[in-house]
């Protein structure tokens, strides 16, 4: 891939700009600095191979050479385009899940608040990372990894979940530019649905482990059980405690793990 075909392949989405690059740290830390630049809304950024991917609770995100998909979209809140930055980590999972299911028939699942699951293993991740005015969103990364080929696949040492890569799931070639521009397309037709409740019904249809028992887990902290009800109008996690009243958890520096059913 290079700069040129790609802005082609993709020349007739409304995207603010189009910037390929066969290596960068990380396409996040790319599109925040384009934002200082003054990038348009719908700004996309994409690399082959990232050295410093990163992804949500510090963790390491691995994105070897043509194998894999790594891109960010800035998007640029206005008066009359508000941002909710906790449901832009659901649109971003969302556009993956569409695309996995309509296209390769894979009956993706989201493990709130940001992994895509296929056959209980990750194929995908999505970080958000927004830039704020006073308690409003001014503008926001959203920032995609998908796991494409096989060798896309990082060693299971370094992972929470068992991962997997498109290919595998759907037993066929993938090609990494058809399955962007699929990704895209599905944002695209989701950023309008983002502020109604419509949206967080798409949403909670995708949501792994819903009426199951599941732990929340965070460092230090004896963890949660509970059984997990859905989503609420932000996309904060609802939960029903042994016993109690239903809680709202915000995703911060939470893990999600399904209670071991065995
Ligand atoms: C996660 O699973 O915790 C989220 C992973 C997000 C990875 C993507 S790859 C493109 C963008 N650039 C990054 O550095 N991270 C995101």
């Amino acid at each position: 891939m290079d700069q040129q075909t790609l802005q082609v392949q993709l020349k007739d989405l409304p995207l603010g700009s189009v910037g390929y690059f066969p290596v960068l740290e990380s396409t996040n830390t790319e599109a925040l600095r384009r934002i200082e630049d003054g990038a348009p809304h719908l700004s996309l950024i994409v690399a082959d191979e990232q050295t410093s991917g990163r992804g949500r609770r510090g963790r390491k995100w691995y994105t070897l050479p043509g194998s894999a998909l790594a891109f960010s979209l800035i998007l640029r809140a206005e008066e009359s385009r508000p941002i909710s930055a906790s449901r832009l980590t659901g649109i971003g999972a969302l556009a993956v899940c569409d695309t996995l299911q309509n296209i390769y028939d894979l009956p993706a699942k989201i493990k709130w608040p940001n992994d895509v699951l296929v056959f209980g293993s990750k194929l995908a991740g999505v970080l958000v990372e927004a830039q704020w005015q006073g308690d409003k969103v001014s503008s926001a990364v959203v920032g995609i990894g998908i796991n494409v080929a096989r060798k896309s696949v990082p060693s299971q040492g370094d992972l929470d979940l068992p991962a997997t890569s498109v290919e595998t799931a759907a037993g066929k070639p993938v090609d990494r530019w058809k399955l962007l521009r699929q990704v895209l397309l599905s944002f695209l037709e989701r950023m309008p649905q983002l502020e109604l409740d419509e949206f967080i019904q798409s949403w909670e249809a995708y949501l792994a482990y819903r009426g199951q028992m599941v732990q929340l887990i965070e460092e230090g902290v004896e963890p949660i059980t509970g059984l997990l009800l859905g989503l609420n109008r932000e996309g904060l996690l609802r939960l029903k405690l042994p016993g109690e009243e239903m809680l709202i958890f915000q995703a911060g520096d939470l893990k999600l793990r399904q209670v071991d059913r065995s």
